[in-house]
């Protein structure tokens, strides 16, 4: 090795302690990692390999000429996750704080692009202090460029977020743009001012974990997909997730082996409580259904009337969309249709098949509802559905009432195949209330008006409270018994894996954002 080589060599291993040990300390007293102790974390043993690791900055406005770090404040690289090729960032917030300038930002650049050209996913291990003061208008610049390629990259291959320590101002908005976010419980925030500027503008007193930490950002904003406590738990996240998804939007997921059995699952003829109006916990199906343990919950604590997530099936990585009786009833509201839309549109730029539990009284009416655009809102789940191409499934397991019905997946927006249980009930709104509009005025006139409206009311619900009107349109493929429900979606998504189908030409579509 030449002596110029060695020299380098020694100072690249030297910078691993990034800005000396006495920060990697500090680190560690906060809670957290290092940048390349994450790094070590999440890939597999021996697979990285870095880039960049002899770019510092450019700059010498103050002082910076004699504060240059090997690497200017992130590692970037590729290896494997679980055998996969994966590209990676990680801030390192000993140097500098982690903040982003031209070179820092240049590199990260470099990495999407690679992943990008070569079909891969990208993971950025946020740690910053933002952009790099010093060095003015060109941190601003570093950003715009991450930003644009988040955008470039958006869809073709999947990008993932893990927050891991401070993320403030503009910079939230490259995270943003990703497919998903994760944040560490009281070590991480995000937000576009901090406390102080709050203080300044609008006088409110609050903490950075509260106007901005993991539980705010999972529960609050839903900015968050994940909150964890731990950045270990962070890092195994971020293997499971990737672990449903394919490397780009060409490919599928992987599917896991698995033996046909006797797929019967008794336990989901016993769910349904007699009683109606009485709620049940849709994750119960949804865990009687998914291969065992699979069931990987996103945006948990956000909207929590809709549950969504990834599971398997067979060892085919699905995607699942369910009203949650057991929380509003399951009524679709503002949160729970950006939830859900969201969550369709990723499955579907990344070909995973969707499967769609259904149990809704309908869209939560109200002026609050009204005045935050329920109507744009509920209008985003309808259009993510409508346009989805990949493999579609709908169980109906109980209410399918008004708009409700048609936006849950059903055959009219392009469902594939559609699956009622005998408890399904279809119709245009529930008996009491269709009563009362219809039969108004006999209901008024009876002598006994409270039994009028019951004897009408068991009329309606007789004649449209069951599956069986839309079976026989076709609007329902099968009313199948639930203990078959997971055996009849094994083979329905078999059939459908070859499924070929396309929108029309345009340059974008115009989702009511
Ligand atoms: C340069 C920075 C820095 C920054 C931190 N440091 N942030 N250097 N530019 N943005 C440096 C500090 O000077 C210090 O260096 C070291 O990092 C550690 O910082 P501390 O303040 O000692 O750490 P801590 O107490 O943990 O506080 C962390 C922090 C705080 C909360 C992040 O540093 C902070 O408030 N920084 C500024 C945050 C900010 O306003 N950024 C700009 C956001 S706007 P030394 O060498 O002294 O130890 C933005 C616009 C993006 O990002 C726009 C995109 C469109």
């Amino acid at each position: 090795m030449s002596k110029k080589n060695k020299e380098l060599k020694n100072k690249i291993a030297a910078s691993h302690l990034g800005g000396g040990q006495d920060r990697i300390d500090a680190q560690h007293k906060k809670g957290k990692l290092t940048a390349r102790e994450r790094i070590d974390l999440l890939l597999d043993d021996h697979s990285f390999e870095e880039i960049g690791g002899l770019v510092t900055h450019r700059s010498t406005n103050f002082g910076l000429d004699k504060k240059k770090f090997l690497g200017d404040g992130v590692v970037t690289g590729y290896g494997l996750v679980n055998g996969r090729l994966t590209y990676v960032f990680s801030q390192d917030f000993t140097v500098l704080g982690g903040s982003l300038a031209e070179a820092h930002a240049e590199k990260i650049c470099k990495i999407m692009d690679l992943a990008l050209k070569n079909g891969a996913p990208i993971i950025g291990l946020n740690d910053s202090g933002g952009a790099r003061i010093q060095e003015g208008v060109v941190s601003l610049g570093g950003y715009a460029d991450i930003f644009f390629k988040n955008t470039m990259s958006s869809g073709v291959i999947p990008q993932i977020s893990a927050i891991m320590g401070p993320c403030a101002g503009g910079a939230v908005y490259s995270p943003a743009l990703t497919d998903f976010i994760l944040m560490v419980e009281n070590t991480s925030y995000m937000f576009v001012t901090g406390p102080g500027v709050v203080k300044t503008v609008t006088n409110e007193e609050v903490s950075a974990e509260e106007l901005g930490g993991a539980e705010t950002h999972s529960t609050k904003s839903g900015v968050t997909h994940f909150a964890v406590n731990n950045e270990l738990e962070a890092i195994n996240h971020i293997k499971k997730l990737l672990s449903y998804i394919p490397q780009n939007c060409e490919e599928m997921s992987i599917i896991v082996d698995y033996e046909f059995q006797d797929e019967k699952r008794e336990l989901l003829n016993s769910i349904i409580p007699e009683n109606p109006n009485q709620p049940y916990d849709i994750r119960t199906v949804i865990s009687e259904v998914a291969d065992k343990d699979t069931f990987f919950e996103v945006h948990k604590n956000y909207a929590d009337n809709i549950v969504v997530g990834f599971c398997r099936l067979a060892g085919r990585s699905i995607g699942i969309v369910a009203n949650q009786p057991a929380v509003l009833a399951g009524v679709l509201d503002v949160e729970s249709s950006k939830k859900g839309a969201r969550f369709v549109r990723f499955c579907d730029a990344f070909n995973i098949p969707l499967l769609v539990f259904e149990d809704v009284p309908g869209f939560l009416p109200g002026t609050d509802q009204e005045w935050n655009a329920i109507i744009t809102n509920g209008a985003k789940l309808l259009y993510a559905f409508s346009e989805a191409t990949v493999p579609r499934v709908t169980v109906i397991t109980r209410k399918a009432y008004g708009g409700a019905y048609d936006v849950m997946n059903s055959k009219h927006i392009g469902a594939d195949m559609n699956y009622a249980w005998p408890t399904a009930e279809i119709a245009v709104m529930g008996a009491k209330g269709a009563a009362e509009i219809i039969f108004k005025k006999e209901i008024n006139s009876a002598k006994n008006p409270q039994e009028k409206l019951e004897e009408k009311q068991n009329e309606y619900a007789t004649l449209f409270a069951n599956p069986y009107n839309a079976a026989a349109r076709g609007y329902i493929d099968e009313v199948i018994e639930p203990y078959q429900t997971r055996k009849k979606l094994i083979r329905a998504f078999k059939m459908l894996e070859n499924k070929v189908a396309t929108l029309p030409k345009k340059k974008h579509g115009n989702i009511p954002l």
